[in-house]
């Protein structure tokens, strides 16, 4: 595929309040970045309760949707758009399980996080999750596409 092609695949990525607090900034950006995926849009921001609820809708009927929400509000998220080839997938990959204790270290939960209700970060699970959450966190113009030197030291 081509170097524009690749372009297509966004991710939204967000860094929870956990991982703000903690100083994992540069540890989780580097990550993504040194994959060579490409930040076409980031902010800090303090979600409402609200605004974490629509984040988290499908969840609304689980024990811990509340507490969810209630965490995600409590404090600054690095909300970023991630593009580049297979990064929807890739991207959970690179973030490991869901629940700390079972991910594998060499992933940035498994390496960086000990409880599932305070696991660091947050990534779309699937093409459509994507769109849907970078159009609720980033207006369209809040989003980048521009080239890099190194695109065509990445792909084909
Ligand atoms: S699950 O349990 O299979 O539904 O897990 P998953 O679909 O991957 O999780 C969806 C989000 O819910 C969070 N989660 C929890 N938070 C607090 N406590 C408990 N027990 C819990 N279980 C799941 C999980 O971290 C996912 O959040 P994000 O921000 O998307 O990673």
């Amino acid at each position: 595929p081509s170097v524009e092609a690749a372009e297509l695949e966004r991710t939204f990525i967000a860094i929870k309040p956990d991982g703000v607090q903690r100083g994992l900034i540069s540890e989780i950006i580097s990550r993504f970045e040194r994959k060579g995926y490409k930040l076409v849009a980031v902010k800090l921001v303090v979600p409402t309760k609200e605004f974490a609820m629509q984040h988290y809708d499908d969840l609304k009927g689980r024990p811990f949707f509340n507490g969810l929400c209630d965490f995600l509000s409590s404090g600054p998220v690095l909300a970023m758009v991630w593009e580049g080839q297979g990064v929807i997938k890739y991207g959970r990959k690179l973030i490991g399980a869901t629940a700390p204790q079972n991910s594998e270290p060499g992933t940035i939960r498994g390496d960086l996080a000990i409880s599932v209700g305070r696991n660091i970060i947050h990534g779309s699970d699937g093409p459509e999750t994507a769109v849907a959450e970078i159009a609720l966190w980033f207006k369209p113009e809040e989003l980048l596409s521009y080239s890099k030197v190194t695109d065509k030291w990445l792909y084909e």
